[in-house]
């Protein structure tokens, strides 16, 4: 493990792109509140970052996506604002405690008409979206377990199109994938992942960090026309 801790002038420019961009809103507040409550982690990703993913939504005009982890349904509902009243987000949970949480929570934003939530292990639920044929997605937003991102990202690439955006939470874990050294199944997930993502001719990309308690970062890839 890297030990090496973020410089603290990091999380004041954070702070400051949160105060200026990502204003107060009640129907997130509340939703990290009920998610607390119910005892699920604080993993979900940061203001700035849901942000972020709105305005990449946004600006690739996606109408249907595809989100693996859903926790409370924080970044559901960030993706959820960006593709409007006719837009759909299908979303895969492995945890029921997980989906009873985020359900209450599209429900209280009235967002919950836009999101299928599928229960279940993502990797068993892609294959069959695989074989099934289903319609292609214009964003693939990847934030389950790490050691299953490149079993993932081949589906995510099935399940596209040219042009579709193909999205990665944690991809930088502290600076951990900068490491020599062989580290656990969660790095070695996504360093496998990240060269996967590099290496795909199908495919333009970068990763970005992303200031959280720790550094962490957002994979961005498009698939090619
Ligand atoms: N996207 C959320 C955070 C997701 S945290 C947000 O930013 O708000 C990761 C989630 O993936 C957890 O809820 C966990 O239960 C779920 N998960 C882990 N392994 C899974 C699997 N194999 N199939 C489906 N979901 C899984
Ligand atoms: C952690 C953070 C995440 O964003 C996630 O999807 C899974 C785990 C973590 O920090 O443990
Ligand atoms: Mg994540």
């Amino acid at each position: 493990m890297n030990d090496k801790a973020p410089a603290p002038l990091l999380h004041d420019i954070d702070d400051y792109i949160e105060r200026l961009f990502v204003p107060r809103d009640s129907g997130f507040e509340q939703a990290l509140r009920e998610a607390a409550e119910a005892g699920l982690p604080a993993i979900q990703v940061s203001p700035n970052q849901g942000k972020l993913l709105y305005l990449l939504a946004k600006l690739s005009g996606a109408h249907r996506v595809l989100e693996i982890g859903l926790l409370g349904g924080y970044s559901t509902m960030w993706l959820a604002r960006a593709v409007g009243k006719s837009g759909r987000i299908v979303t895969l949970e492995i945890d029921e405690r997980c989906v009873r949480v985020a359900r209450k929570n599209l429900q209280r934003a009235k967002l919950l008409s836009r999101v299928e939530i599928r229960h279940g292990n993502a990797w068993v639920i892609l294959q069959q979206m695989v074989r099934n044929g289903e319609p292609p997605f214009d964003l693939v937003f990847i934030d389950a377990d790490k050691p299953s991102y490149s079993s993932y990202l081949d589906c995510a690439l099935e399940l596209t199109r040219p042009g579709s955006l193909i999205l990665a939470d944690n991809v930088i874990r502290n600076g951990d994938i900068a490491l020599p050294r062989k580290g656990d199944e969660v790095v070695e997930g996504i360093k496998k992942f990240n060269k996967k993502l590099a290496a795909n001719p199908k495919l333009e990309a970068i990763l970005i960090p992303v200031v959280r308690q720790k550094i962490d970062g957002l994979a961005i890839a498009r698939v090619k026309d």
